[in-house]
């Protein structure tokens, strides 16, 4: 595509603002069934109602520190919303695709106002697994449809920054969670039903926020409406002439529209370098142990000797630190690029985990706690972990499948983004408790070696796409790196040179 990116023009009016806030309420809602799960588990109220013999467990003195919440049902709990949410992105991926950005998120606000009443509400175990059933797929809608959201409606020079709102979000919704949890739990003995039900609010925030924003000018443009669509491109990038854009946006959708089955394409041999690094984002985003972290703190927190207050402070602070070092990444990732976050993020992840490790395993015995200043320096190294966690395989989980698949495979193979995303958070939701149970403080370590292969993964097989227009991907990225460039039958234009 011959088009000059360069003569993009666009400013940011308060209409593009608006609709970036308003759909990363969809992250929101994420973060929040994140955050909220880990101390909702730690309440005795809860525990009591629905898992009294992991309560009975839990006052037992002697009990082996790292195996107090080991129980496959508890865990259940915590990941049945990934399970729900791994298997409705494919029909979100179509919902997407047919109906458009738009009206999915409204059905991901509807989903989880759902999710949040049965929650809230359950009195059986059965409606408490429903609830969190119907948050998993609001997630799924969710996640599937914002990131694209914000992608597509972003201006070329700004797209990383307006994607990481998502994630920047996500950190919110956790930390939120972490202080309703913080509040609730003195509210006995329903602190639990506050916690879960809170959910609505933001919830009612996407759904009004999915009748106020556009409809993407791709996703118009893809189902046949030109006219609407110039008409929306106008309108987010607040000048009058977008016809250079709006060409390229054309070019797309007329090569998206020769392909009939997205996913059949998908697993073409051309489509395989953005299916490749979409999944494996994903999967080593999860690897990196991040969820141990934001699901499981407060319990955590308490196998190293804090009491439960404590504990649910810390994670707390935990949150503060996700959320303020997602800013670093807004401010950097279309300016540094991608390459060099996750780069930086492998080497401090590493020092952080290595180091937690060596600590529990010289330290704390089975049945014991660490003395306080070795407590506080886990919670810094927590801390030192987290943050680079979050301007780099956080945010960049979510961007990067988001803007390097060509228009024809971009929902489909999101979709398969989101997907790996859920089946690894369900894996480290399911078995993390019982891994930390049997690993101990080598569960540390073995995420110390993923951190390991990731960044070697990033060293030869990422392109940095930091700058290029998301419709020219396939030319100026795919094609032009040493590796991915064989999965191409044709030689790469001569005039293009890699970003
Ligand atoms: C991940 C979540 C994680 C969160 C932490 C997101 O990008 O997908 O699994 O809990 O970041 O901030």
């Amino acid at each position: 595509m011959a088009i000059n990116d360069e003569v993009f023009k666009s400013k940011i009016t308060v209409y593009v603002l608006a609709c970036w806030i308003l759909a990363a309420f969809g992250g929101l809602m994420f973060g929040y069934d994140i955050g909220i799960s880990g101390g909702v588990t730690g309440m005795d109220d809860f525990l009591i109602k629905f898992f009294p013999k992991i309560h009975e467990r839990k006052l037992h003195a002697t009990e082996n520190n790292y195996c107090k919440y080991d129980d496959q049902m508890l865990q259940l709990f915590t990941s049945s919303l990934y399970l729900a949410a791994l298997v409705s992105s494919f029909g979100a991926s179509k919902a997407c695709s047919i109906l458009g950005r738009k009206p999915t998120i409204l059905m991901a606000s509807a989903f989880f106002i759902a999710g949040a009443g049965f929650s809230a509400g359950a009195q059986q175990k059965w409606v408490l697994i429903l609830g969190r059933i119907l948050f998993g797929i609001g997630v799924g809608f969710g996640n599937e449809a914002v990131p694209l959201f914000l992608t597509e409606i972003a201006p070329v020079q700004h797209r990383g920054a307006v994607n990481i709102l998502f994630q920047l979000f996500v950190t919110i919704g956790i930390l939120v969670a972490n202080l309703v949890n913080y509040g609730t739990s003195v509210l006995h003995p329903n602190g639990w039903r506050v916690s879960l039900g809170l959910a609505a609010v933001p919830a009612f925030i996407l759904l009004i926020g999915s009748l106020i924003i556009t409809e993407t000018p791709p996703s118009l443009v893809e189902r046949g409406k030109e006219t609407q669509g110039r008409a929306a491109l106008k309108k987010i990038r607040g000048v009058d002439n977008v016809d250079a854009e709006f060409e390229q946006i054309i070019l797309a959708c007329e090569q998206a529209r020769q392909v009939q089955k997205p996913f059949k394409k998908l697993f073409k041999r051309e489509s395989m370098p953005p299916l490749i690094i979409a999944v494996s984002l994903q999967v080593f985003q999860q690897f990196t142990g991040i969820n141990a972290i934001m699901f499981y703190a407060p319990v955590l927190f308490q196998t190293l000797g804090f009491k439960s207050n404590a504990s649910l402070l810390s994670s707390v602070i935990t949150g503060l630190v996700n959320v303020s070092s997602t800013f670093v990444s807004i401010y950097a990732v279309d300016k540094v690029g991608r390459r060099k976050l996750l780069l930086q993020a492998c080497v401090q992840m590493l020092i952080s985990q290595l180091a937690i490790g060596w600590i529990l395993h010289v330290h704390l015995t089975e049945t014991g706690s660490l003395d306080k200043t070795l407590a506080a320096i886990v919670v810094i190294l927590v801390c030192t972990f987290v943050m680079s966690f979050a301007w780099s395989w956080g945010p960049l989980g979510w961007l990067i499948p988001s803007e390097t698949f060509p228009m024809e495979t971009r929902t489909a193979g999101f979709a398969f983004a989101v997907s790996s995303n859920m089946v690894f958070t369900f894996v480290i939701a399911q078995a993390f408790l019982s891994m930390l149970c049997h690993l101990q403080s080598y569960i540390f370590f073995f995420f110390s070696a993923w951190i390991l292969v990731m960044g070697i993964f990033v060293v030869f097989l990422l392109p940095e796409t930091k700058g290029v227009p998301i419709d020219s991907m396939v030319e100026r990225v795919w094609k032009q790196h040493p590796v991915w460039k064989k999965f191409f039958n044709d030689e790469p234009p001569k005039n293009l040179q890699m970003a």
